[in-house]
């Protein structure tokens, strides 16, 4: 056993006292006068905003503004930083987020001024070396995929569901087939699946998963009608499992004149190793903030471009970049048949120099390595986890593994408890609850970019935490003990939600 996962867990320590200054706002830190920089006077006349506003949008009071120095102004943000878990802190086997490492030279050259300093109304004759970057990241991803374009606007996963199933509608009305507004969603799938199909217009019906943890084929079948638009699914799916008849799956869509829509959010597990073009599918998203290593969440935006046959090609978003016959790039709104433009500019710029620096950093050979050690990581968590934890599907899986806790929910500790624990224990939680046929889900991811060590230290303390559910169930509603701010009251926090601080409180 990791000793540190054991140390942690074996004792029951009282919550230790947390000092005052720790837990202050902003706001209480402010003192009347106080200031991190001294803005001299300016130096020629300054006509007062009283010129250049109505009187009726005039404040008549100061905002209440925090008042403080610089020295005091930095600690209280370090400490802040410093109550979070992050990839760059802890373990972060967040299920179907693929938190791995981003690494550092992504940063330095997104940093580069020419990148940095460009500004989106630049024309294309100064911004060439940028348009020749989205323009060859596009390339790379429909070589990656195996489809034949890209749009790089989408500003993330669920923004990328809304564009395809729009190209997906663009061309089922195109054909005359306005009626087609069912989209077969299986029943594992992530949220925001049918959320972006009830966004686009569309109906989201549900398909079964079999027992082997894939699309049901037969109640597939039922469910294919002349009314479907599409299939929207998953693979790898969100149980981790990949969806080993997707061509026969495809073909029958095909057959009830549908499309195939294909949540690429997981492509960490396929990456360089199946082209999902050549199963038969014919739109996807890919989450650059997952599988190109783009920062996520808070250290954001994402961005989750989509790839698409040469069927749906003319519906993409404009403008596009476009490679003229002298090898020169321009942004091009000429295609009559577009769904029109779907981001600001063209998506989010900074995301998409990372990616490009993480795809020119592996080269094709090292891709493959990132896929075969995603999965292989892991089955390693499978194979150590499972005589402790309910395996509900069975694996070997892909780039994630779904426990089930229902086993120590029978003695009293729930999924929520046991991610309590892992708090203590020093690792950020799975996901769980997700997906929501698994009952008590614990979606465990652990990445590639993590250490056999790592790994290893996080089964441990997962094992521990299954026998505390046998021998001390009752401790396990105490979690967290270490953290900043321990197990809140979930009842009163929905019932009763304090939304604003109040000086004084
Ligand atoms: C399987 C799957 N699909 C779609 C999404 C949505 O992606 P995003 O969060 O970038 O909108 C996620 C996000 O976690 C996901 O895991």
């Amino acid at each position: 056993m990791n000793r540190d996962a054991a140390t942690a867990l074996a004792s029951t320590p009282a919550r230790p006292p947390r000092a005052e200054h720790d837990a202050r706002t902003i706001f209480e830190v402010s003192r009347p006068g106080r200031r991190g920089v001294s803005v001299p006077a300016p130096g020629v006349p300054c006509r007062g905003i009283d010129t250049l506003l109505p009187p009726w949008a005039r404040r008549r009071t100061p905002p209440r503004l925090p008042e403080v120095g610089e020295l005091q102004l930095v600690r209280h943000y370090t400490r802040l930083s410093r109550r979070n878990f992050s990839i760059d802190t802890h373990f972060y086997p967040l299920g179907s987020c693929t938190m791995k490492y981003n690494p550092r030279v992504n940063e330095q050259v997104a940093a580069e001024p020419g990148f940095a300093h460009l500004h989106p109304y630049q024309p294309p004759e100064q911004t060439q070396g940028a348009l020749e970057l989205m323009w060859r990241l596009e390339r790379m991803l429909a070589t990656i995929t195996g489809l034949h374009a890209i749009s790089l606007q989408p500003a993330a996963g669920a923004h990328g569901e809304l564009t395809g199933l729009l190209c997906i509608r663009a061309y089922h009305r195109a054909r005359g087939d306005e009626h087609r507004l069912r989209v077969l969603i299986p029943d594992s799938a992530h949220g925001t699946n049918p959320a972006s199909v009830s966004t686009c217009g569309m109906h989201a019906v549900a398909v079964r998963t079999g027992a082997d943890g894939r699309i049901e084929l037969a109640d597939l079948e039922s469910k294919l009608d002349e009314n479907t638009a599409a299939l929207m699914v998953t693979n790898p799916n969100t149980l981790g499992l990949f969806e080993t008849q997707l061509p026969e799956v495809c073909e029958r869509v095909h057959a009830a004149g549908g499309l195939v829509y294909m949540d690429g959010a997981n492509l960490n597990a396929i990456l360089g190793l199946v082209r999902p073009g050549r199963l038969g599918i014919d739109v996807m998203h890919l989450n650059l903030h997952k599988t190109f290593s783009t920062p996520h969440g808070g250290g954001g935006p994402g961005s989750g471009p989509i790839a698409v046959t040469s069927a749906l090609e003319p519906y993409l978003p404009v403008p596009r970049v476009v490679r003229r016959e002298d090898g020169r790039f321009e942004l091009s709104s000429d295609f009559p048949h577009s769904i029109g433009r779907v981001k600001a500019f063209l998506g989010h710029a900074a995301m998409f120099w990372r990616a490009y620096t993480y795809l020119r950093a592996h080269g094709a050979h090292d891709l493959v390595q990132i896929a075969r050690h995603a999965v292989l990581n892991a089955n390693y968590v499978l194979a150590r986890l499972r005589p402790h934890y309910d395996l509900p599907y069975p694996g070997p899986c892909m780039h994630e593994v779904v426990f089930s806790a229902r086993r120590q929910k029978r003695l009293g500790v729930s999924a929520l408890d046991i991610a309590k624990l892992l708090l203590d224990a020093g690792f950020h939680p799975p996901t769980i609850y997700f997906p929501l046929i698994v009952p008590e889900a614990l979606m465990i991811e652990p990445t590639e970019t993590e250490s056999r060590e790592t790994i290893d230290a996080f089964c441990d303390a997962m094992i521990a935490i299954a026998r505390l559910a046998e021998t001390d169930p009752e401790r396990a509603h105490e979690a967290p003990v270490t953290t900043p701010v321990g197990r809140i009251d979930e009842v009163a926090a929905a019932r009763r939600p304090v939304l604003r601080w109040q000086p004084g409180e």
